[in-house]
């Protein structure tokens, strides 16, 4: 090979070279470009064994020129590799991107529970009149859920609520909350005025209308001279409160063993304002039991019955927000079916 031969390849080759490293699509084509361009069996590589059989002269300018040559090839194959890389890290961005124009995935609220909001409802009423909320224990002795309740252990009560029992003896599932009757009035001297919300519990197989866990509040009060008519009148400020103004309340004999007398309590239908409709029948719905706390239940909390009297009533929550939502089926309450709970949002 002559001396302007190699000249000519050099610049033959760095020609080639740059176009082979600037066209180069992939990381692995520039790879082969590099290969092809300074390669040992490359044209460049051949000069290059070429150059020792050259005159000094032509040796060492020729040797310059190729040093040349391999820089500027090198540069531009690093900055070709920077530039792939760059890029392909552009596109492993963009496959993966996140567009943080789109609007979130926003999470459902969630809303009361319809029984949380008919007890809140119930509460309010309550304390707004001036009764304190207390709340009892759900595993009861048989003392405050029975015997001072006058529930006597040979009593039909006991069988008729069919209670739960925990398999301590002599302990069981407050069948009641007005167990907490007597906690209250065993604890304090009168007055009395409370209510006391809770869970309560019966053995009863689960329809439309039981449940073997449900809900109640019970309401007591307790002083010298409380008489029949302050648990109507009661009884008719609550309802007017819960249900609307014109909402009268109707009396019915009832036997609850801890109330004497005892009364079933319905309340003017809310929906047809008493004509009678589907959800009352004949124009009342009975929401409550009621009575005077019987004077042996007074004495059995240390109380002297002929000095204090006092009324009691209790409902269940599970009821009133049938009554008040048209709910047909009990049940629906502690299934948890997001399409029934989602239609109280905003309710309370
Ligand atoms: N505790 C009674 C029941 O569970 C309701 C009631 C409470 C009745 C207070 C009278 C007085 O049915």
């Amino acid at each position: 090979m002559e001396p302007n031969d190699a000249r000519t390849i050099l610049d033959e080759e760095l020609t080639r070279g740059l176009e082979l490293i600037g066209g180069s699509a992939t990381l692995d084509d520039l790879e082969r470009a590099k290969v092809v361009a300074l390669g040992r069996k490359g044209r460049f590589a051949e000069v290059q064994r070429a150059l020792g059989s050259f005159e000094h002269e032509d040796k060492v300018a020729l040797g310059q020129r190729a040093n040349a040559v391999r820089t500027e090839l090198q540069r531009a194959f690093d900055e070709r590799r920077d530039e792939l890389h760059r890029a392909a890290e552009d596109a492993l961005l963009d496959a993966d991107g996140v567009d943080i124009t789109l609007p979130g995935r926003r999470p459902r609220p969630g809303s009361l529970h319809p029984l949380a909001i008919v007890e809140r409802r119930i509460i309010e009423v309550f304390t707004r009149m001036g009764y304190r909320v207390v709340e009892g224990p759900e595993i009861e002795d048989e003392w405050h859920n029975f015997e001072a309740l006058n529930i006597p252990p040979d009593h039909p009560a006991r069988t008729m609520k069919d209670s739960l029992y925990v398999g301590v003896p002599g302990l069981l599932l407050r069948t009641e909350t007005s167990a907490a009757q007597i906690r209250t009035m065993e604890s304090q001297d009168p007055p009395i005025h409370v209510v006391c919300p809770g869970r309560v519990f019966r053995q009863e197989t689960p329809d439309a209308t039981h449940l073997p866990v449900f809900h109640q509040v019970e309401c007591l009060a307790v002083d010298e001279g409380i008489s029949f008519a302050d648990l109507k009148g009661t009884l008719e400020a609550f309802a007017r409160e819960m249900f609307g103004g014109d909402r009268r309340v109707r009396l019915n004999p009832d036997y609850f063993p801890f109330v004497e007398p005892g009364a079933q309590v319905a309340v003017s239908c809310f929906i047809c304002d008493g004509v009678g409709c589907r959800t009352c029948g004949n124009g009342w719905i009975e929401l409550l039991g009621a009575g005077m706390v019987h004077p042996k239940v007074l004495e059995n909390c240390g109380y002297d019955s002929e000095r204090y009297t006092g009324f009691a009533f209790g409902l269940g929550i599970e009821r009133v927000a049938m009554v008040q939502y048209g709910v047909a089926d009990m049940r629906l309450f502690v299934e948890g079916d997001v399409r029934f709970l989602s239609q109280f949002q905003g309710a309370a």
